[in-house]
């Protein structure tokens, strides 16, 4: 076990980078709608004979300005209409994947929302085929360890996503758990209480985003209602001490998406984001990409970033991608699996130890 924990670095920014990038990590809050890069965009418009308001990549990351989760999500679903066949939902999931891997992910769990699909006539078996044969793929050739869990979208109804949960189960072996996306405010979790004692008696995992927007009420009721496993974003607890106590004595992971946060102006700044704050606080925080092309970086520049703005020493750097790897959906022993791999590569990387 190598001596790492708690032992500050020196080393020059470039090294540190490195070290970020080459460190095992997990992703454990991507949309694979919020992963299309703009070149794969205009691709898949061009095959599907869909057009956009963009006819270039440069035009496209132009419009990636939000002023809030609403104005980002008006552009994700407009997105979404280049995902027709099977052979896009493939493309996009490889591609992500193929990121993933480069970026030193070796644990990834993929949401995707077929609501926005199935309302348009594109059919939950074209849309999970194409999903599930890219995740065989990328784990057959590189290695990579994947899961897949479906998102209800909050600003529609609980029946549609109770009749969502029914569409699935064909595949409930296949599908990890279930989550919940799309806009928070005036969309509480206690919308959603049936859809989550379902989800929970099918077996499935359950994660839900609260605390994003939200208040810290929506946390609360996340854990306390829906019992869910994990939240996604979560960061409003910061407001409930009381919460934050319990978070921490519960262990209830976060899922926190540092870059998507400042572009959705959730924090003024990234100097201003809780993320140190919590995870001092016994949390059990772990850093993901949400939606990376849009809010600009993968896990590794979510950790670059906060690293330079929080002062985040390496000790927290190693404690945020251990966390990763105990808060997926994964068998205990691919969890110490995860963390051995962390703890090699410390040992390969005395300078950081
Ligand atoms: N919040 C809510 N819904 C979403 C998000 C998010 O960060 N990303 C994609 N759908
Ligand atoms: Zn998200």
């Amino acid at each position: 076990m190598p001596t790492t924990v708690g032992i500050e670095t020196t080393g020059d920014d470039a090294g540190i980078e490195h070290f970020i990038r080459g460190l095992p990590k997990t992703d454990l809050h991507i949309h694979l709608e919020g992963s299309i890069e703009p070149e794969l965009m205009l691709t898949l418009a061009d095959r599907n004979g869909i057009s956009l308001p963009w006819s270039s990549t440069a035009a496209l990351r132009s419009a990636y300005h939000f002023e809030d989760l609403q104005s980002f999500l008006d552009l994700y679903f407009a997105g979404c209409r280049v995902l027709v066949h099977e052979r896009d939902f493939y493309d996009v999931t490889l591609a992500y994947l193929e990121r993933a891997v480069v970026d030193g992910v070796i644990r990834a769990e993929l949401f995707i929302g077929p609501q926005s699909f199935t309302e348009r006539g594109v059919s939950i078996s074209t849309l999970i085929s194409g999903v599930l044969t890219a995740m065989d793929d990328a784990t057959r050739k590189h290695g990579i360890s994947i899961g897949l869990l479906i998102s209800a979208h909050r600003h529609r109804s609980e029946a549609d996503a109770l009749a969502l949960l029914d569409s699935i189960l064909p595949w409930s072996n296949r599908i990890l758990g279930v989550g919940l996306g799309g806009a928070e405010a005036g969309n509480p979790p206690s919308k959603f209480e049936r859809f989550f004692h379902a989800a929970r008696k099918k077996g499935f995992h359950t994660t839900v985003h609260a605390g994003e927007e939200g208040p810290a009420a929506y946390v609360r009721e996340a854990i306390e209602l829906l019992q869910v496993d994990r939240i996604d974003h979560g960061i409003t607890c910061r407001d409930d001490p009381a919460l934050v106590e319990d978070l921490a004595a519960m262990a209830i992971p976060l899922t926190v998406c540092p870059l998507s946060n400042l572009k959705l102006k959730v924090v003024q700044s990234l100097e201003t984001h809780p993320l140190k704050t919590l995870l001092d606080a016994g949390l059990r925080v772990t850093i993901n990409s949400d939606d990376p092309p849009y809010f600009g970086g993968y896990v590794s520049e979510n950790l670059i970033a906060c690293r330079q703005a929080l002062g985040l020493s390496v000790s927290d750097i190693v404690q945020l991608a251990r966390n990763g790897f105990s808060s997926a959906f994964i068998s205990q022993d691919e969890a110490d699996a995860g963390i051995g791999s962390i703890d090699a590569y410390l040992d390969e990387h005395v300078a950081f130890s």
